[in-house]
């Protein structure tokens, strides 16, 4: 590998911001990592479901970060009108985002059933707003639907939604298995896939007791994250970065019910690039993190936030943790159990 690499800064194609204080440590971080360019999940509590929220959670992030370019999205749910998708489409909104309810953090609120929402998607297609799909089942021990198959078991709404709305632009969220990359190959050029760095290295061993691995979809078998590698050694153009960066409260991962989420984001490029480099695919890292996600969505920088990016071959240790003040945010108990007796 050569010792200098220069590159334009990358786009990360999914990343959780979060809000109040831990937003305030994380959108300063997003340009540290090397990124000039993210689309921002809208799993907030609550969640964003309109324009108003969106625009104002963006001026929040540029406050913050004010060399980043930041994609906002909308998360869907009933209140989600056509209306309200012409609407976001003329502020800029590029995309809405569908959680299965209940699979991952605060998706309290996601999709039971798709069929409610054909008119939202009709007016997404009409007007090009982005599909963002988190493609799991909910786990239903009668339908042996686990973690492991939660994703391949979801690729037939993936492939129904395409079917049905053959000119919406959708994009599956972090594949982890060969079933996904091959599905995504299969359909046409308006189905785009994103990849995260984390499951281009762990498998099912590196999570399985280690919560700091533990996300949402989890890492599949060592043949799935062969298929990731491969679609990225190939560069197919319908690939692209897409971090999943997803901090939470130590407490919360270091305990009994770890949330789910790996925090990438201040050294997300040097991770990809180390990542890629370990099997032969750095030469891979402009089009898979910096040209292949900005095709697919035809976006690019806001005007002045382009830049470029060097990366040199250092040794490097990873920071244990990344503070903010905790005392602020809501510490939610980790009791599993509802507790319906309480001491007088
Ligand atoms: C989720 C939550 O608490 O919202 N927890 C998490 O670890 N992300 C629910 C869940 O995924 O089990
Ligand atoms: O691991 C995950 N964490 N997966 C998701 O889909 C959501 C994310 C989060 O918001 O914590
Ligand atoms: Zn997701
Ligand atoms: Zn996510």
């Amino acid at each position: 590998m050569q010792t200098i690499i220069t590159l334009p800064a990358a786009c990360d194609f999914h990343i959780h911001t979060r809000q109040g204080v831990l937003m305030e440590m994380v959108a300063p971080r997003i340009a540290e990592g090397g990124v000039s360019l993210c689309y921002v999940m809208p799993n907030l509590k609550p969640p964003i479901t309109s324009t108003e929220q969106a625009l104002e959670y963006k001026a929040q992030l540029e406050r913050l970060a004010p060399n980043v370019t930041f994609l906002m999205s909308l998360y869907l749910c009933p209140e989600l009108t056509p209306e309200e998708i012409r609407k976001a489409k003329k502020h800029g909104i590029v995309g809405v985002k569908s959680y299965p309810r209940g699979v991952t953090t605060n998706s309290e609120s996601g999709i039971e059933s798709y069929a409610i929402y054909y008119p939202v998607f009709k007016a997404m297609e009409e007007v090009g707003l982005i599909l963002n799909l988190h493609g799991e089942l909910p786990s239903d021990a009668d339908q042996d639907i686990c973690v492991m198959n939660a994703e391949e078991k979801f690729l037939m709404h993936l492939k129904q939604l395409h079917n049905d709305f053959p000119k919406l632009k959708i994009v599956l969220e972090h594949a982890t298995t060969k079933a996904a990359v091959d599905t995504v190959k299969a359909l046409g050029d308006t189905i785009g896939c994103t990849i995260t760095i984390h499951h281009l290295q762990l498998t099912v061993d590196d999570w399985a007791g280690q919560c700091h691995n533990f996300c949402k979809p989890v890492a599949k078998f060592p043949h799935d994250r062969q298929a990731l590698r491969d679609v990225v050694l190939e560069g197919h153009p319908r690939f692209f970065l897409g971090t999943d960066s997803a901090p939470h409260p130590a407490y919360l991962k270091e305990c009994a019910h770890s949330c789910a989420g790996v925090f990438t984001t201040p050294l997300a490029i040097p991770y990809l690039a180390t990542i890629l480099d370990s099997f032969g695919a750095i030469n891979c890292l402009r089009k898979f993190a910096c040209e292949n996600g900005k095709k697919f969505y035809g976006v690019s920088e806001e005007e002045g936030k382009y830049r470029e990016i060097t990366l040199v071959k250092e040794a490097l240790l990873v920071p244990h943790s990344y503070s903010f003040d905790e005392s602020v945010e809501e510490r939610r108990g980790s009791i599993q159990l509802p507790l319906e007796l309480i001491l007088a």
